[in-house]
């Protein structure tokens, strides 16, 4: 059966004490309504729409950044879960698959629920409910079950003191072909404690025109929503914590596991090693064999087999290290390709640029990529040694088997195999030193009997 996701992202989330709206707040470095987006993607949706509101337009950018195809659907005022629903009939028109709706500020339902979810569609049930055991109920909304399956959701403020007595809460996420959703939507009133059109009606709805409803239950972990700041850290702490067992489940090395840090969809192959305090920014790959030592922070980035980086190495947007290359302490490397076994080991910035296989770079390296108006590239061949301290004035090449002294400026393209010095010609005075020294000395004898 085909289907659709329809995410709810209008809320303001007025608990996070932002001025940026809720969905927007980053877990494990992609905003919150983008994990809700990666969970409903194990059904494989044809179509994805999006409810925005508040902030509706920076969430749309976002969403369309992650993917263009995903349709938004503006709910101006925000009335009430089944009125967001609504506002995604138009985007739907026409489309006579399942619905399955989510909320856009919970992360972490498991595709295995959902698919649990589509199952319970398939043995007959109209509308399918996640529902969740509760240690705590406190205000979610009820789940009355029967032998006949769900007989309606009550919401805690509706809730007589028997129905506050049920511990079996639901999630917000709900499954209905989608025809019947809006069908369902269109016969929701307002008149509930809220003054609020709930979602949660057309179960009784449903079942009022002899149309069956079930609950699927899920471990409660899954359905932790994000609604302060709070939220948000013990989110990222579930985040990590799930992020750390997989790299060691699928056989990473990680020296403190507590003090490393992923993102959404950091890559880690076999046998590499993860020395303590690494961040994992987005968009990262490590290949097979890696040493990522101490103290490194990477993003955007890829890191070739057996690859060395760090200590204290910053790998940003662009660099991309070829097997066995090297980046050592206090280098910096944006959009950079580093050949083969290429080595730059210390206190360097290597930035628009390439590096070919074996060069090594010397210590205190610059690419000098920016004029303060415009960004050049460096062109760096293989077997190349750049000698320590070198600048290299961008746009500049320099070509194969070539050398720069240490020192140098260079401003000029340097042919393979040449030998390039940019800095002034070594004087040597004899004595100099000598004679200058005593010169100081008694210039400081003079002043202190001056006084
Ligand atoms: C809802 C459910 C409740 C469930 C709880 C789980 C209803 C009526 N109640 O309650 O049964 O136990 O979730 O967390 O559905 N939203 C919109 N537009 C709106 C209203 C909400 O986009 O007009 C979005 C919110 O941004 C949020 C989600 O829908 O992501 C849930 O809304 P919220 O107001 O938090 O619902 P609850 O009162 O918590
Ligand atoms: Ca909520």
């Amino acid at each position: 059966m085909a289907t659709a996701l329809i995410v709810l992202a209008a809320g303001q989330g007025t608990r996070m004490q932002s001025d940026l709206p809720k969905v927007l707040h980053e877990l494990a470095g992609a905003p919150l309504f983008a994990h809700a987006l990666a969970s409903g993607r194990a059904l494989e949706p044809e179509i994805t729409v999006l409810v925005v509101g508040h902030g509706a337009e920076g969430v749309a950018e976002a969403a369309h950044d992650i993917d263009p195809d995903i349709r938004i659907a503006v709910q101006s005022e925000q009335l009430g879960t089944a009125h967001a629903v609504a506002q995604a009939r138009a985007a739907l028109a026409g489309f006579g698959g399942d619905a399955l709706v989510l909320y856009g500020d919970t992360p972490f339902i498991q595709p295995g629920t959902l698919r649990a979810m589509r199952a319970a569609r398939a043995a007959g049930a109209e509308v399918v409910v996640l529902g969740f055991e509760a240690r705590d109920p406190a205000r979610y909304g009820r789940l009355i079950l029967s032998d006949g399956g769900l007989e309606k959701i009550v919401e805690f403020k509706d809730a007589t003191d028997e129905e506050r007595g049920v511990t079996i809460c639901n999630s917000g996420v709900i499954m209905a072909n989608a025809e019947l959703l809006f069908d369902l939507i269109g016969a929701v009133g307002s008149g509930n404690a809220s003054g609020e059109f709930y979602l949660t009606d057309i179960v009784a709805i449903a079942r009022d025109r002899g149309l069956g409803a079930t609950a699927v239950i899920c471990d409660e972990a899954e359905t932790m929503g994000v609604n302060s700041r709070a939220d948000l850290a013990r989110a990222e702490a579930v985040f990590q914590a799930r992020a750390r067992s997989e790299a060691l489940d699928n056989g990473t090395t990680l020296l403190a596991p507590d003090t490393v840090y992923f993102s959404h969809d950091t890559y880690v192959g076999r046998d590499v090693v993860v020395e303590p305090n690494v961040i994992f920014g987005p968009g990262v790959t490590v290949e097979t064999g890696a040493r990522i030592r101490a103290f490194s922070h990477l993003e955007g980035c890829h890191v070739g087999c057996g690859a060395i980086v760090g200590p204290y190495a910053r790998l940003r947007p662009g660099a991309e290290l070829s097997n066995g290359a090297k980046v050592g302490n206090f280098v910096e490397i944006k959009n950079a390709t580093l050949g083969d076994g290429a080595k730059v080991n210390h206190l360097s910035y290597i930035g628009d640029a390439s590096v070919g296989a074996g060069s090594n770079i010397g210590a205190g390296t610059v690419t000098c990529n920016y004029n303060g108006v415009e960004k050049f590239r460096t062109e760096i061949g293989a077997r190349v040694f750049i000698g320590s301290d070198t600048m290299l004035i961008a746009p500049v090449t320099v070509g194969d088997e070539a050398m720069t002294g240490s020192g140098s400026v260079i401003t000029r393209d340097v042919p393979a195999g040449a030998l390039a010095l940019g800095r002034t010609v070594q004087v040597v005075k004899e004595g100099a030193a000598r004679r200058l020294f005593d010169m100081y000395k008694s210039a400081k004898e003079k002043r202190k009997k001056g006084r």
